[in-house]
């Protein structure tokens, strides 16, 4: 049991990169990364006597990083010392235009004997069972899109057997047939993607509506549709970052939503898919995905990888398709979890991604902004609680 590590976090967008061991047992598809949430309760070894080594199953403020860095974001507690956030985010006409794709699937097998077969957690004064929450971390997702876009709408990409239900005004849901079983679902995630670009190519809906696919264990602390008009040309986005084996984050994939953009797109997740079914098959099931997608990026012959190096957004052609590469620590943002350098939070993040074993961090951060209403204070919430490892 010692050798399992932080898996899941190969996913994510901050720096870690250590391969173990996955144990399957949920029987939800949810948010995608929760699916590894088995990772081991050693933190690493240099800071294994200053970070706990346990998992905690309550909230815990530690010290804010990144304090008296310029470009950082300032907090005393749990109160932001910038004025951030508070621009667009509350704009009632943000999100016009875009909506938010997400795939997650739930089954009335497991539903059925949740309580006798699930560990329950409580966050705040709620219980909850794996399943449960699950859900509340997609209902959290919707939640705050509807607080920062709340012109956007939510799709919820689903098997049809799934018994999903969902009462949130800003959600749809979107059956999409196809093969949701565990060993299938990141291959299945690009397939739905890709089935949905194709509805949305056949069915002329009138207008201009801008997709972006995530994963739904994301908060969305800003209006996120300005990339669509901040840069005008490209066709689709991804998240990079200074990674050299996992560079790209596959948890956001922004898609203009025009004619040609939805077709490039489309193309290019083919492309993705392709890769993955030729080459990626016997890699571990949660990285396909991410490994397809970096190998049709650099097989771009002119694509420089130095420029995963830098924070700055670029653009390149690949595969027929302008593609737009934002940096991770601005559109796909981790806390960081235990050990490592750890230089705070910028100023002007849009995306918080609970990766892994952060999603209780997500429920208590959505929980914190229902009492204050106040994005900025509740980043501090996350941000000074970044360091501590959860148990979700
Ligand atoms: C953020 O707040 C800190 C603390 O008040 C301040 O020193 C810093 O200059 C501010 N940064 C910006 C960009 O406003
Ligand atoms: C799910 O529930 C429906 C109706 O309640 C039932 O017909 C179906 O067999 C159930 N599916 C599974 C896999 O149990
Ligand atoms: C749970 O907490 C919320 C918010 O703090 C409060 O409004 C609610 O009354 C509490 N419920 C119970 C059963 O204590």
């Amino acid at each position: 049991m010692g050798s399992r590590r932080d898996y899941r976090s190969m996913r994510s967008c901050s720096g870690w990169r250590r391969i173990l061991l996955l144990i399957p047992v949920l029987f939800l598809l949810p948010h995608l990364s929760s699916l590894v949430d088995f990772s081991s309760d050693s933190a690493t070894r240099n800071d294994a006597r200053t970070i706990p080594n346990k998992k905690l199953d309550h909230l815990v403020l530690g010290p804010v990083a990144g304090q008296g860095l310029s470009d950082r974001f300032h907090c005393r507690g749990t109160k932001a010392l910038n004025k951030t956030h508070g621009s667009t985010s509350h704009v009632s006409g943000a999100g016009n235009g875009v909506s938010f794709v997400t795939v997650f699937t739930v089954y009335n097998t497991s539903l059925g004997n949740v309580k006798s077969s699930n560990p329950v957690s409580v966050v705040g004064n709620v219980t909850y069972s794996k399943p449960e929450r699950s859900m509340a971390v997609l209902n959290a997702f919707a939640n705050f899109i509807q607080v920062t876009m709340p012109k956007s709408n939510v799709v919820i990409l689903t098997d049809p057997a799934s018994d999903l239900s969902i009462q949130q005004s800003n959600v749809i849901l979107q059956p999409v047939q196809g093969d949701y079983s565990r060993g299938n679902l990141m291959l299945q995630r690009i397939r739905s993607y890709i089935t949905f670009l194709e509805m949305k190519l056949e069915k002329n809906e009138g207008g201009i509506n801008h997709y972006i696919f995530t994963d739904s264990d994301i908060a969305v602390v800003d209006d996120v549709g300005t990339i669509f008009d901040k840069h005008s040309s490209f066709h689709l986005a991804l998240t990079f970052r200074n990674n050299k084996d996992q560079p790209l984050n596959s948890g956001f994939i922004a898609v203009r939503g025009t004619r040609e953009g939805i077709l490039r797109a489309k193309v290019f997740l083919e492309e993705v898919l392709k890769a993955y079914k030729t080459k990626y098959m016997k890699a571990s099931r949660m990285l396909g995905d991410q490994l397809a997608l970096v190998s049709v990026v650099k097989s771009h012959a002119s694509f420089d990888a130095k420029r995963f190096t830098k924070p700055q957004a670029f653009t390149e052609e690949i595969a027929g398709a302008s593609v737009l590469f934002l940096p991770c620590a601005l559109y796909n943002w981790t806390p960081p979890e235990g050990a490592g350098q750890f230089h705070g939070m910028p100023l002007d993040v849009k995306i918080v991604h609970f990766k892994g074993s952060r999603k209780r961090l997500m429920l208590e951060a959505w929980n914190f902004y229902k009492s204050t209403s106040n994005i900025p204070d509740m980043l501090c919430l996350v941000l000074g609680s970044g360091r501590t490892k959860y148990d979700f």
